[in-house]
């Protein structure tokens, strides 16, 4: 079931997606947290991290499992997700390195990485899903036309991704990595609760598509119409199609 929370700005998109993922870490100190890059989790994890300062909410018990890394950025480039993620949000707390997982794009044998990724997760109950979306559905980089019942598994970017992650890179298409290792979304559904936020015109059509089109791999993010404990907070802009 999806309950829908539309706001006004990304601002308060943030506020109310911070009232959920809080309310998690409070009831269980040692909740296994689904986390997401990309620009609209930022506003989420700055609140996260105020609110650790301010109230001493820790996360040395927490464990976390990240969505996504690209393929072909070394871990120390600033765009990587390991980089974003210790740049956001777990520089910042008291997280325990050794909780943290991110998908590893080293080594040559990436399948072996996926394997092992979907093995950690086997041994974990994710507590909350944090997710961004795709201006094409795409959620994790699971693209249109990946099958629901996929795990963690290298993928190709569309497109349309490559173009609107460009923004990371300079504005330039060439920068971007064509290639990442997602969690499958089988993976995702596996989580106890999800929340998804989106905010901006790109999202309108997306966001529409996840909640009220058919459930087709077409849209990867509408098979979260399957899910019975799901969150989507959106701002005016991606909720214009929404009646
Ligand atoms: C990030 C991820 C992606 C993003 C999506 C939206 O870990 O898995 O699915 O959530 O591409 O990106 P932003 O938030 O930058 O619009």
């Amino acid at each position: 079931m999806i309950k829908v929370i539309k706001v006004e700005d990304y601002q308060q998109v943030s506020e109310e997606a911070f009232k959920v993922m809080k309310e998690v870490v409070a009831n269980n100190p040692k909740a296994v947290l689904g986390l997401a890059t990309g620009s609209s989790p930022i506003g989420l994890y700055k609140l996260m991290i105020a609110d650790h300062n301010e109230n001493g909410t820790s996360y040395k018990d927490i464990t976390t499992f990240n969505l996504d890394e690209y393929v072909g950025l070394p871990v120390e480039h600033p765009e990587s997700y390991y980089s974003f993620m210790h740049r956001n949000l777990f520089d910042h707390i008291d997280i325990n390195e050794e909780n943290i997982h991110i998908p590893s794009s080293l080594g040559d044998d990436l399948q072996k990485n996926c394997d092992d990724y979907n093995a950690a997760m086997a041994d974990w109950q994710v507590d909350i899903q944090l997710l961004g979306i795709g201006s094409d559905g795409h959620i994790g980089f699971n693209e249109p036309g990946t099958p629901f019942d996929s795990v963690t598994h290298i993928t190709d970017l569309k497109e349309s991704t490559i173009v609107d992650n460009a923004r990371f890179f300079d504005n330039d298409i060439s920068k971007v990595p064509t290639q990442a290792i997602t969690m499958g979304i089988s993976n995702v559904m596996s989580a106890k609760k999800i929340l998804m936020v989106a905010n901006g015109k790109n999202k309108a059509q997306a966001i529409f598509d996840t909640i009220n089109g058919p459930v087709t791999e077409e849209v990867p993010a509408s098979i979260l119409q399957k899910h019975n404990d799901v969150v989507i907070i959106v701002d005016r802009e991606a909720a214009a199609l929404l009646d």
